[in-house]
């Protein structure tokens, strides 16, 4: 495992000095989700494939840039599922952007996810690494190298709300609930990058992102092996929650296609909780 995680620090530096460098613009392909893919994602696609091709306990990868299960090492023990860029669009507007990767071994879903990280390119390069056992570590680049900073934990309650998905397509009570936690006194905090807005919630303590089921996407946006399972590690281990539209643990989440999405709700628990009531869950 711990070669993975250096191997993640060594693309973290590579994507960083791509994005810093590289020429914009879009290239002729589609990814499976039928999104226009930018140089930029493609770049970061092959960089990591490229840095995980020769370590050993590598199985196979699973992309958001590419539609299938790309098999690397018979011997191998572990599969990551990763989105090399998230929010790539926003290189355009030079926001922050990130890579995220989960780590799961044997069949693809939540129980069996068994680390994950996260990188934000932003004036600085973090970088966030989980498993079952321990809090998520935050580490930066100081110098040359990623510096251990601290250990992240989240507050009963916060006061961020990033609420994604388009509004003028929200069911009733989900424009209720995220109303009622503005008239609660929360700030709306969202960059349209799920690696940022989902990093600055967990390091200011709390608060809610979502990204709800709507009348035009109602299994929501953001995909279940590479973006929201690997997140939902991370809000959980630090003292948060993350659940789906149904209040259903995302870590419990059974994708039957690498590239399946899920209505997603990370926060902490007075949000969470407030969630449950607003949307009437059960569970
Ligand atoms: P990607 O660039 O990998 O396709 O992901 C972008 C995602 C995510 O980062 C963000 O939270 C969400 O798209 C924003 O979507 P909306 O513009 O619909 O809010
Ligand atoms: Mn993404
Ligand atoms: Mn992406």
């Amino acid at each position: 495992m711990k070669e993975i995680f250096e191997t993640i620090k060594e693309v973290a530096f590579e994507i960083d000095s791509a994005i810093k460098r590289a020429d914009l613009g879009y290239s002729d392909s589609e990814n499976s989700s039928g999104e226009e893919q930018l140089k930029l994602d493609v770049q970061s696609d092959i960089i990591i494939e490229k840095r995980f091709a020769s370590v050993k306990s590598v199985k196979a990868l699973v992309s958001e840039e590419k539609e299938g299960v790309l098999e690397l090492s018979s011997i191998g023990k572990y599969t990551i599922c990763y989105d090399p860029l998230d929010g790539s669009s926003l290189v355009d507007v030079n926001l922050s952007v990130g890579s995220i990767f989960g780590i799961y071994e044997g069949e693809l879903n939540g129980e069996n996810l068994i680390a994950s990280a996260y990188v934000v390119y932003g004036p600085r390069i973090e970088l966030v690494i989980v498993d079952r056992a321990s809090k998520p570590k935050l580490y930066r680049v100081v110098g040359s190298e990623f510096k251990y900073i601290s250990d992240i934990k989240m507050d009963e309650k916060g006061k961020l709300n990033a609420s994604g998905g388009t509004q003028q397509n929200w069911c009733d009570y989900h424009k209720t609930f995220i109303d009622d936690l503005f008239q609660e006194g929360y700030r709306l905090r969202y960059s349209g990058g799920m690696v940022p807005d989902l990093h600055q919630i967990m390091l200011k303590g709390g608060g809610l992102f979502s990204y709800p089921a709507t009348s035009d996407r109602p299994n929501g946006k953001l995909r279940q092996l590479f973006e929201v399972i690997p997140f939902a590690l991370m809000y959980e281990q630090a003292g948060g929650q993350a659940v789906n539209h149904k209040g259903v643990r995302l870590l419990k989440l059974i994708p039957s296609h690498p590239h399946d999405t899920s209505p997603c709700f990370f926060g902490s628990n007075y949000e969470i909780e407030a969630l449950r009531k607003a949307y009437g869950m059960r569970e």
